[in-house]
């Protein structure tokens, strides 16, 4: 059986303490996770130092702004914590010009402006800050993952959906003419280790919306549902669903993030997957009305499904001023302390469930390419807000 078959299963599931093999001494190879208490650094963080995983024993640097809490993967001797502002070249050159070990780049990491043209400003400036000081002083520098998304085929949010090429939606589909930082993410990484000759071999990785986990996601999809079902129990009112009736009837997919993990560390060893970008998506299809039975389910409520275009509403509404709310309910359960703006992103809640369009990918080129892993999505829906129930995120 191959880890990538076996990934299928979730390898994060083998817990880190019952990997009593952390791997001390020589490494194979040095992964720097920018972004590593975000959704997918978050899985890269627990998956990478596992005794198992292709190319290791991994030591794993991990990179955010903020401190690591309680619900961030262990640190010591998973892996060393490095806090550092990306976007700040200083900063950047100060924390990360020592790493001389790193053999291999896993870049999940953005910030969110209000207009794509800000956004493709900042996102390069970061990306280009990472590359141009660990490029230079990592001279065993082997390979560079970058995860973009489907936005890349649907727009940026400033402009989505308004030019799309057919579904599902294949990695050789041209770029849509509207700015997008993603496409500048993409050039700056093809600048960038073009100066090292081919040397340095990169992959793209683009999932759909993720479920995972997570303390400081900007776009957590699983985080912003459990909390929503968790006021709707407290207040005793209906489950309702925020989004269109063709997101609600129609298919749709999703990217686990420990499979997003398991793809990016699988381009990131096996050479047939090189210089190439790559979908990264389940590999099933789902309704949207499956998952909200179970999320009703999970959290003892009662919903409503697609209630008409004049009934419909909007999570960034009828959550507002819930704050008080959310403190209550902290308290109550005895939770992790947290604030509600940092568990819940009803805007991107309302943008994912809201679409208008049946939007697919293809998993042809990875399967072709040799990644066979999977997940089952309502199988990944259950395990990620059990994990939030677990680390007493959500009551
Ligand atoms: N989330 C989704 O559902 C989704 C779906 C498809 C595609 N994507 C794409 O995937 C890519 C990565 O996003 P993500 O959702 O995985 O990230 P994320 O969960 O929002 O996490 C971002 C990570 O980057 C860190 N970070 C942000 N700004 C930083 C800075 N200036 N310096 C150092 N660290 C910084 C954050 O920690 P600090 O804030 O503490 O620094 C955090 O660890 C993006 O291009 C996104 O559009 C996401």
């Amino acid at each position: 059986m191959s880890w990538w078959w076996a990934g299928a299963i979730g390898a994060a599931k083998k817990k880190i303490d019952e990997d009593s093999g952390v791997p001390s001494g020589k490494y194979e190879s040095v992964g720097l996770v920018v972004g590593v208490t975000g959704i997918v650094g978050n899985s890269l963080a627990e998956i990478l130092p596992l005794h198992d995983t292709p190319g290791g024993p991994w030591k794993v640097y991990g990179v955010s702004r903020r401190p690591l809490c309680s619900w961030s993967p262990s640190p010591v001797p998973a892996f060393e914590h490095i806090q550092c502002d990306i976007s700040d070249p200083d900063d950047t050159l100060e924390k990360l010009a020592p790493l001389t070990d790193v053999t291999h780049i896993f870049y999940v990491s953005w910030a969110a402006r209000p207009t794509e043209a800000e956004n493709c400003a900042v996102n390069s400036a970061m990306l280009r800050n990472v590359l141009s000081v660990v490029l230079p002083n990592a001279p065993n520098l082997q390979h560079v993952c970058l995860q973009t998304g489907r936005k890349h085929y649907f727009g940026a949010f400033e402009f989505l959906g308004k030019e799309i090429p057919e579904p599902p939606f294949t990695e050789d589909m041209a770029r849509l003419n509207s700015p997008n930082f993603y496409y500048d993410l993409e050039d700056i990484l093809f600048d960038e280790l073009s100066k090292r000759d081919g040397a340095v071999s990169w992959s793209v990785h683009r999932p759909t919306t993720i479920f995972g986990f997570s303390p400081y996601s900007l776009m957590n999809i699983i985080g912003t549902l459990c909390v929503y079902a968790a006021i709707c129990k407290h207040e005793g009112s209906l489950l309702r669903w925020p989004g269109s009736r063709i997101t609600w009837e129609g298919f749709s997919d999703i990217s686990d993030a420990d499979l997003i993990a398991e793809h990016q560390i699988w381009a990131s060893v096996d050479p047939y997957a090189k210089n190439e970008a790559f979908n990264c998506s389940n590999g099933d299809v789902f309704k949207w009305k499956q998952l909200w039975q179970i999320l009703a389910e999970q959290f003892g409520v009662d919903y409503a499904g697609y209630e008409g275009e004049e009934n419909r509403v909007k999570l960034e509404d009828v959550m507002k001023g819930k704050e008080g709310v959310w403190e209550e309910i902290v308290a109550k359960y005895d939770l992790v302390p947290t604030k509600l703006d940092e568990v819940a992103a009803w805007w991107f809640a309302d943008v994912v469930l809201g679409v208008e369009i049946e939007h697919l990918d293809s998993m042809n080129k990875s399967k072709e390419h040799g990644f066979l892993g999977f997940r089952n999505t309502v199988a990944s829906f259950n395990s990620w807000i059990d994990k939030m129930k677990a680390y007493k995120i959500v009551p």
